[in-house]
């Protein structure tokens, strides 16, 4: 009988990332990956518990096949919801048989290789939670996870309870990797941790995200380097000076800011200051006059008042992120903001959602517009599903571009001309060269 499993995942890259090593192991494994949950023989859901809406997709997602049950398919949770709530998830939905937590997903193949007689629970810490890389000759470019974890403790995040404390992964074991996979037609990679800065803060020897990063970008044939995502206490001047000397790292800077006033900052555990962000920003921008510097808001945090609101609408009005994400602020149990009044009104966090949003969608427009009669290098990664003969792929800056052309361009690197821009995407024509 063909082993069949079909997997959703919910939640960042770092799920996506997992996601994408977990249907590498599965199909070395001898299993098939179907679109069609009806007629797999496991079904995978990676979680994500961000904000309450994220946990309840997956949770309803879930459940709407438990009528699966009857004909066998075997039910997993995994991912943070299900490191989140372990034994109590199986109070709650009994109909699900494996909860596994991000730092365990390596167990998954060997799980579903026997019958499952009995529920199983595999949460907490772990000595080795990564999981390793089956190879693949399909793939130009990759995301490599390099911590897992996060000590940073923002009141209102739950990460550090659903990844655990914050883990480094040997650098030797990422430049391996990384080179095998260069040498199998990897180009392009990304460095992936809730916050990369802090990479090698738990190693008793001084290897640091500088020094790391430093030896990635050496390595022969890889065409582009990406990192996220950097927490503006932790982005050094060094780490800022890696990124210049080297030409093939992505000139993007992604710095959540969470917010523009030092009242919520310091309520929400940040670390820094608005001045010391802006600092940040002014060390990058010095440094990489091109770069694109890209952020998240959090907004209607327990007592942000209208003059705060506003605060964080003037950084966004000074700093001009190239792309900004907007969240809702989302009490989550277990959080230190928890115990605070969510106090800002559904209404006004909705109001809020929309000022920042048209500003930011003017901002973004011009960046856009800005790229029209340039010359841009673009890497490519895809073929466009949407538009016949055209490909996917992204600047210097991480500007996902649209372009003509033939499959050779996959993984090489094309001069483009800009000429527009439209949905999201810089439309460029390719010229002659290309590496
Ligand atoms: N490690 C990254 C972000 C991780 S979570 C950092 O420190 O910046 C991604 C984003 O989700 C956060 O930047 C924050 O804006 C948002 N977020 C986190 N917890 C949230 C909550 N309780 N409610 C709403 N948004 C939240
Ligand atoms: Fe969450 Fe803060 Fe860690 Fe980011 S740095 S993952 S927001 S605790
Ligand atoms: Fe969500 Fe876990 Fe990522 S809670 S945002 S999937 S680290």
């Amino acid at each position: 009988m063909i082993k069949t499993f079909f997997i959703r995942v919910y939640g960042c890259q770092m799920n996506f990332a997992d996601a994408e090593r977990l249907r590498r192991a599965l199909v070395g494994s001898g299993w098939k990956e179907t679109e069609n949950p009806e007629e797999a023989s496991a079904l995978l859901a990676i979680s994500c518990s961000i904000r309450q809406k994220a946990e309840n997709r997956v949770l309803s997602f879930l459940s709407s096949y438990k009528h699966l049950k009857k004909k066998g398919t075997v039910l997993c949770l995994l991912g943070c919801t299900a490191n989140l709530y372990g034994e109590e998830i199986l109070k709650r939905f009994p109909f699900i048989d494996v909860v596994c937590g991000p730092n365990h997903i390596s167990y998954i193949p060997q799980i579903l290789e026997n019958p499952i007689t009995k529920k199983m629970v595999l949460t907490g810490e772990n000595s080795s939670p990564f999981m390793e890389l089956v190879e693949s000759n399909e793939e130009t470019s990759m995301m490599i996870p390099i911590t897992k974890g996060c000590n940073n403790f923002c009141s209102y995040c739950v990460v550090p309870m659903a990844r655990g404390r914050l883990q480094s992964k040997d650098p030797q074991k990422i430049l391996k990797e990384i080179k095998s996979s260069v040498n199998r037609g990897v180009r392009y990679v990304v460095l992936l941790g809730q916050n990369v800065n802090e990479y090698g803060k738990d190693f008793k020897n001084k290897c640091d995200f500088g020094d790391l990063l430093s030896d990635v970008c050496k390595i022969n044939g890889l065409l582009r380097v990406g990192f996220l995502t950097s927490h503006p206490e932790d982005t050094s001047k060094k780490i800022l000076q890696i990124m210049a000397e080297n030409q093939n790292v992505i000139r993007r800077l992604h710095i959540p800011l969470q917010s523009g006033s030092n009242k919520i900052l310091r309520n929400m555990n940040r670390k820094y200051t608005v001045e010391k962000f802006l600092n940040v920003v002014e060390m990058a921008r010095n440094l990489m006059p091109d770069i694109s510097i890209t952020s998240d808001i959090l907004l209607g945090f327990p007592e942000e008042t209208d003059s705060d609101f506003n605060e964080t609408l003037k950084i966004v009005e000074k700093v001009r992120f190239s792309e900004l994400y907007i969240f809702k602020y989302s009490p989550r149990p277990g959080t230190k903001a928890y115990l605070l009044k969510d106090n800002v009104s559904k209404e006004e966090k909705e109001h809020r959602h929309r000022t920042l949003l048209e500003t930011q969608k003017k901002i973004s427009n011009e960046i856009m517009q800005s790229f029209s009669g340039k010359t841009c290098e673009v890497f490519i990664e895809r073929k466009s599903i949407k538009k016949q003969n055209h490909f996917i792929g992204r600047n210097i800056q991480d500007f996902p571009v649209i372009l003509e052309g033939t499959e050779d361009i996959i993984g090489k690197i094309v001069r483009t001309k800009i000429f527009n821009h439209s949905d999201g995407f810089l439309c460029g024509s390719k010229l002659e060269e290309y590496q």
